[in-house]
């Protein structure tokens, strides 16, 4: 299990004439066991502010904690190393390689592939597929599946090294909607049964059912969080 703390955690970029500032000064924390939807408007910074809590942008100012330990200001193998073992990351798009099985796919996230994979690993990667509704597709190449099905492959990828964080950029903006909930309660599951810390980015409001606790920014700032206390202008019922 692990947490994270946020303090003051901003973002600029160089726009090519001046810095501009896309996040401002946030302070959030997650918990284990919880799925939190970070909504709002494209360019609100949702993107910006989960490639920070990623480790995969630094941020111009603030600090952060993972499980009470600092992690701004780490050197870049360290924070690769921290990446790799804690994280796992679902995107829009799944990113599978076709010329690869879908038991290879998952596999690339250990760095193996191929013929020699020890049993116990094989092992674990039918279960995760079983438990994704994808039993008996270990040895398809992903041009044979959905593409529900090919997302959920990406979520066993992201899974496969047992990570205590997931972090989701618009995991279902190109599912139908049926598949976008599929996705979504397997998220939720991931969550709150297995006690990991998952944050989805989404703009879609069918999303936000299944949050446990909803974030809007707007402009680079946080503008209601359920977790505040009242949501603000939110309907998280709908
Ligand atoms: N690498 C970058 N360089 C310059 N500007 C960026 C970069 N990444 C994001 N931005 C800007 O930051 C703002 C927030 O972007 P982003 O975090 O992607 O928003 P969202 O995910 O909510 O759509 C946008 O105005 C975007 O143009
Ligand atoms: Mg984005």
């Amino acid at each position: 299990m692990a947490d994270l703390r946020l303090e003051n955690i901003a973002r600029d970029f160089y726009d090519g004439r001046q810095l501009r500032r896309v996040l401002f000064p946030i302070n959030l924390t997650f918990k284990p066991g919880e799925l939190t939807v970070l909504a709002g408007p494209s360019g609100s910074g949702k993107t910006t502010l989960l490639s920070i809590i990623g480790l995969v942008l630094r941020p111009s100012e603030g600090r952060m904690w993972l499980s009470g330990r600092e992690v701004t200001g780490l050197a870049d193998d360290v924070a690769s190393k921290m990446r790799l073992a804690t994280y796992g990351f679902v995107f829009q798009q799944p990113m599978l390689i076709d010329g690869l099985s879908v038991q290879d796919n998952i596999l690339l996230a250990l760095g193996i592939q191929g013929a020699h994979i020890p049993g116990v690993v094989r092992q674990r990667v039918a279960e995760l597929l079983t438990s994704l509704g994808l039993a008996d597709t270990a040895r398809l190449p992903p041009q044979m599946i959905s593409g529900g099905m090919k997302q959920r492959v990406s979520i066993a990828r992201a899974l496969i090294k047992d990570p205590a964080i997931i972090l989701c950029d618009e995991p279902t903006s190109a599912l139908d909607a049926e598949n976008g909930q599929v996705v979504m309660g397997i998220l939720k599951k991931i969550a709150v049964a297995e006690k990991r810390l998952v944050v989805v980015v989404s703009h879609d409001a069918r999303v936000f059912p299944f949050a446990d606790r909803l974030i809007k920014m707007e402009n680079g700032t946080v503008v209601a969080d359920t977790a505040a206390g009242k949501p603000q202008g939110l309907d998280v019922a709908s």
